[in-house]
């Protein structure tokens, strides 16, 4: 009795220490894999006629590791974070949070088996197979309760806008998740989807848009929302902005998948209304940048020398970057250009290495140190480099794959007068293989950041401590 009083007193840090430290680990793997297959793309010897090595098995593991485990790791460490400290009380149900921690991590180390084994649904982002389905959904629904549960016995009456953000991730995928992967098994480690024909088609990019919307969108805008005024020592530009951002924002993405599915078997009313609304997205998805961005006023001089801060604001500005881009590549007659080309793969990793990678490691630097007692990592100067080279990293990676796409899509498109195709399409694939290269070299530089960050975080780690936090007293609370 006297020592649940004790833990009744304290945050629960130590499932969000879990998570921090597995989020640092899933980033190295998950980008080594990147790197892989980047190497694989330029070099196809590098297969080593291994199946198992293969790039269309290491393919999915990379996007599994990256999203889910390095990204949902991410999630679930700030989520849990923010809820204890926005709503000042521990979290809820602490048996059930640690089972998301070790539920969630074998849902990985299932991914990392079965994905190089051949065993996969073929949907893309929901490559696992229908068992590993079911423990996703188990780990989800007990993140909702902890999660909610939380919300719910909370000592604050105001719900801060992180925990909208958080709320709305936690709800969308696991709705998304139910329903894309509605299957019918028909053996231990393979089944059928529950749709056939264009309606899985477009039951597919329902999920794969919202995907990006909620799981590498939503969720990270939460981590925006109480970072960067924590950082900046700032409240938010605008909390009236903060609410319309997140109702606009919510609304919108549910409807824009279809631009997944430009010029294929699906209605062409349904992909214009698709297009519509991706269009629409601009407005909410520069809404919530110009708030965090506008965070600063007043406090611009503490870029200069907090690389922490400059993380958190530079990730912004590849949000923004890749959502003025998303809806631009949304208009048929420019994804008639763009699509099938690694201008896509350039505008998925300006988001990805950009938004979700640097708002990631801006938000762990702020936690690990607090989640060990101390007052900064181990090496300041470390996050400072780590800060340079992933930023040049993403800025070659992204800008070879955009010459390398538009090229690809004037060269295939391009016709002589009498009527037949300039270029054999291994003529492109020769033109391609320079930028190959520049991406792998990208993709490096990206990587040797995250290994420096692992030797920062295991410094601070084992220079300092586990520490709890101290809940604050209810008046305190109301301060
Ligand atoms: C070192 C860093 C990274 C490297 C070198 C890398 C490399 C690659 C490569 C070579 C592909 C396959 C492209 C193709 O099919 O032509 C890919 C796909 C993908 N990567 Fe990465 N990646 C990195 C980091 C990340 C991160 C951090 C994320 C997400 C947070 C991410 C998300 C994705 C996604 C979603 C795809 C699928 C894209 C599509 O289907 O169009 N990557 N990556
Ligand atoms: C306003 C916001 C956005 C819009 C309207 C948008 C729109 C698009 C469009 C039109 C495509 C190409 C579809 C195709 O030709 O197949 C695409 C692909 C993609 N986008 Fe975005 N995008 C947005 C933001 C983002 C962000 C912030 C991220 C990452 C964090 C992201 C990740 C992706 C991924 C992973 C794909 C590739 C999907 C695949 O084919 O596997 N997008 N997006």
């Amino acid at each position: 009795m006297k020592f649940a009083n004790a833990q009744a007193t304290v945050y629960n840090d130590t499932v969000v220490r879990q998570f921090a430290i597995m989020t640092v680990v899933w980033g190295v793997v998950g980008m080594l894999v990147g790197v892989i297959i980047a190497a694989q793309l330029t070099w196809p010897e590098l297969n080593l006629g291994i199946p198992w090595l293969s790039y269309g098995r290491l393919r999915p593991l990379h996007t599994n590791a990256v999203i889910f485990a390095f990204g949902g790791c991410g999630l679930f460490a700030s989520a849990y974070y923010v809820v204890q400290r926005t709503c000042h009380v521990r979290l809820f149900a602490d048996k059930l949070a640690s089972f998301t921690f070790w539920g969630w991590q074998l849902v990985i180390l299932a991914a990392a088996i079965s994905l190089p084994l051949g065993y996969t649904s073929g949907k893309e982002y929901a490559e696992l197979e229908w068992p590993i389905d079911i423990l996703i959904t188990l780990v989800w629904v007990s993140f909702a309760i902890v999660f909610f549960g939380t919300v719910g016995t909370r000592k604050v009456r105001h719900i801060y806008v992180a925990n909208w953000f958080f709320g709305a991730f936690i709800i969308a995928v696991a709705l998304l998740h139910l329903v894309n992967s509605a299957a019918m098994p028909v053996g231990w480690m393979k089944s059928y989807s529950a749709y056939a024909g264009v309606q899985d088609a477009m039951v597919q990019w329902w999920y794969g848009h919202n995907a990006v919307g909620f799981f590498l969108t939503a969720g990270f805008l939460g981590m925006m929302y109480y970072f960067i005024p924590k950082q900046a020592e700032r409240p938010v530009y605008s909390y009236r902005l903060s609410i319309v951002h997140f109702w606009a924002l919510i609304f919108t993405y549910m409807w824009a998948g279809p631009h997944h599915l430009h010029y294929t078997a699906l209605p062409d009313w349904t992909q214009s209304l698709g297009m519509v609304f991706s269009l629409i997205l601009l407005a909410p998805s520069w809404d919530g940048m110009i708030n965090g961005v506008m965070t600063l006023s007043g406090a611009w001089h503490k870029l200069r020398d907090d690389p922490v801060l400059r993380f958190l604001i530079v990730s912004l500005s590849f949000y923004g970057m890749s959502t003025f881009e998303g809806p631009m590549m949304s208009i048929k007659t420019v994804n008639a250009l763009s699509h099938y080309t690694d201008w896509t793969v350039g505008h998925v990793h300006s988001g990805a290495l950009g938004w979700v990678g640097l708002v990631t490691m801006g938000t762990m630097y702020y936690l690990i140190p607090r989640l060990f007692g101390q007052k900064k990592m181990y090496s300041v100067k470390a996050i400072e480099a780590h800060f340079w080279i992933a930023t040049i990293g993403i800025v070659i990676y992204i800008a070879a794959m955009w010459i390398a796409g538009v090229m690809q899509g004037l060269m295939w498109r391009s016709v002589n007068a009498d009527g037949t195709l300039t270029y054999t399409f291994v003529e492109s694939v020769k033109a391609t293989f320079p930028f190959y290269v520049l991406r792998l070299v990208g993709g490096l530089l990206y990587l040797s950041g995250m290994l420096i960050m692992l030797w920062n975080t295991l410094k601070t780690a084992t220079h300092g401590r586990a520490v709890d936090v101290q809940i604050p007293a209810p008046a305190a609370a109301h301060a």
